[in-house]
């Protein structure tokens, strides 16, 4: 069985105390940074850029933690070398936002970057076929991408599975990664369906304690 990785998504951090809360939640056992970048035109929300990608590299390499960046953005190519450069370690794009698809994914590459790929709740899995193959990382959305908060689309536990069924099919070891509405009361149905790293913002980064917080995901999975 492949290693589960926690993802806190930033997008949910006080932004105020950026560094020394991805400090908690590194300490606190996350293996992942997760940074949402989001346009305006892809989505319906503005985030952040390289400029937060690079800041909180450095913490990242302390921890060895995979800086996990998810491109919520129309023409994504324009900005790919950019965020290489940031520091990503991976980068994923959606393929509604990819007309070529496969260039997209081959300059990733080129640029020393893992590539990872996502699709909206509504597109199929079968816009992932011809790709998956060339992939490091494949993310499922179970919620609609623009905002933290929101609550886990109940039907996404079957894609993950079927997604994980086209995986394996292949004999492909990348990474399966589910994107939204993840909380410790939901973390084992999602893992048990084929996923091995969960993003989370809300559950990690609301409440008193982030690093109690992460605790609840790790003894959800145990
Ligand atoms: C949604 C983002 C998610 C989001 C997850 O568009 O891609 O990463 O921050 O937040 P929660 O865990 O609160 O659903
Ligand atoms: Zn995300």
């Amino acid at each position: 069985m492949k290693p589960v990785h926690l993802a806190p998504s930033i997008l949910s951090a006080d932004f105020a105390q950026l560094g020394v809360q991805v400090e908690e939640v590194l300490a606190a056992g996350a293996g992942y940074v997760h940074v949402d970048v989001m346009d305006g035109h892809f989505v319906p929300n503005i985030t952040i850029g390289p400029l937060i990608v690079a800041a909180v590299k450095p913490i990242a390499v302390r921890f060895s933690a995979v800086v996990d960046v998810h491109l919520m953005i129309d023409k994504p190519d324009r900005f790919l070398a950019d965020f290489a450069r940031a520091g990503a370690d991976v980068l994923t794009v959606h393929v509604e936002t990819c007309p070529h698809l496969h260039r997209t994914v081959q300059a990733i590459r080129e640029l020393g970057v893992r590539p990872g790929v996502t699709l909206n709740p509504a597109t199929p899995l079968s816009t992932l076929e011809e790709i998956l193959p060339s992939l490091d990382l494949a993310l499922i959305m179970s919620v609609n991408p623009g905002f933290g908060g929101q609550s886990y689309i109940p039907t996404s536990t079957d894609k993950i599975r079927r997604l994980r069924a086209m995986l394996d099919a292949i004999g492909s070891a990348a990474e399966l990664e589910v994107d939204g509405g993840i909380k410790p009361g939901n973390a084992a149905e999602v893992v048990a369906a084929g996923a091995t790293v969960l993003v989370a913002g809300s559950a990690i980064f609301g409440g008193p304690s982030i690093s109690d917080n992460v605790v609840a995901f790790h003894n959800a999975l145990n």
